[in-house]
């Protein structure tokens, strides 16, 4: 372990990533496991979580995994408790899933889409804080962090139904943090900006003019790599974010300056 992850006073602690089969969920894995945490990851693809349990081991980490998909309290139950049997204790708790819109104006939204977006955004991130704090409340400490987006901190043209589950993430995640505050549990969020995941790498494909038009209106002139929310949703479990609380950390390049969701 290096010094700066050792600062972390993270090293033997444990806790749960969902949506760890790709993307910021890997990082965030890989990033906990580097500072010395024991980490149960899920994912709805077997071929994803394999590909992270291996990095986190090659990385000489420690890692189980679960396939389930974030929507599902039986699933966040079930991580919860396997978290605990495996090793005592959930410390901490990344709530990393959530999916994207499809790009229409509000009226051409359908409701299907609004409740396919709620069931994973929403109500997963929902059920996985209810369980995590009742364990956490029995032990009397822990620290959550929920990926919220720059889109739960103003409007998204285009993308409503994403856009109003993010601000009900960033709710949820303030509501929590007074409630158990005083209970030694602290629950903050990340709110990414435009961040290099498969999906991003693959539109920078097909699009590179409109990838480009999007990284120019970022006053740091570029996406964030996954590896930097992670950081920053590692760090807000840290010790070294003792007492940091209902935070809804901006990790975005500058575009929150620019008041862009
Ligand atoms: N990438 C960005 O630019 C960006 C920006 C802001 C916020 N976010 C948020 O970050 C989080 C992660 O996004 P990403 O871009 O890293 O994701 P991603 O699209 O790269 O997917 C990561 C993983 O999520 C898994 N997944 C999808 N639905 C799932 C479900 N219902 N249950 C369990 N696993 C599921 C996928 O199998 C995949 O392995 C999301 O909450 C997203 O809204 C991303």
């Amino acid at each position: 372990m290096t010094d700066d992850a050792a600062m972390l006073g993270l090293a033997g602690k444990n806790g749960l990533v969902t949506a760890a089969g790709d993307g910021i969920g890997r990082a965030s894995a890989l990033a906990f496991a580097r500072a010395g945490a024991r980490v149960l990851i899920s994912d709805i693809s077997a071929e994803g979580l394999d590909e992270t349990a291996r990095l986190i081991r090659e990385a000489g980490g420690e890692v189980e995994s679960m396939i389930g998909d974030a929507s599902s309290e039986e699933v966040a139950e079930a991580m919860v408790a396997r978290v605990v049997e495996l090793w005592g204790s959930l410390d901490f708790a990344h709530n990393n899933a959530g999916i994207g819109a499809a790009n229409a104006p509000f009226a051409d939204q359908d409701r299907a889409a609004w409740e396919r977006m709620f069931s994973v955004n929403v109500f997963g991130t929902m059920v996985f804080m209810k369980h995590e704090l009742r364990q956490m409340e029995s032990q009397g400490h822990g620290a959550i962090v929920n990926t919220s987006s720059m889109a739960g901190k103003s409007g998204s043209p285009g993308l409503s139904p994403y856009n109003a589950s993010k601000w009900a993430v960033n709710g949820m995640t303030q509501t929590a943090a007074v409630e158990y505050a005083a209970k030694g549990i602290r629950v903050n969020a990340i709110c990414p900006g435009a961040t290099v995941t498969t999906a991003l790498r693959t539109w920078k494909e097909s699009s590179p003019d409109a990838y480009d038009a999007v990284v120019a209106t970022i006053p740091m002139r570029r996406m964030a790599e996954a590896d930097e929310q992670a950081d920053a949703a590692v760090w807000l479990c840290s010790s070294q974010a003792s007492y940091i609380t209902g935070t809804l950390l901006n990790v975005e390049g500058g575009d929150g300056i620019l008041g862009k969701g």
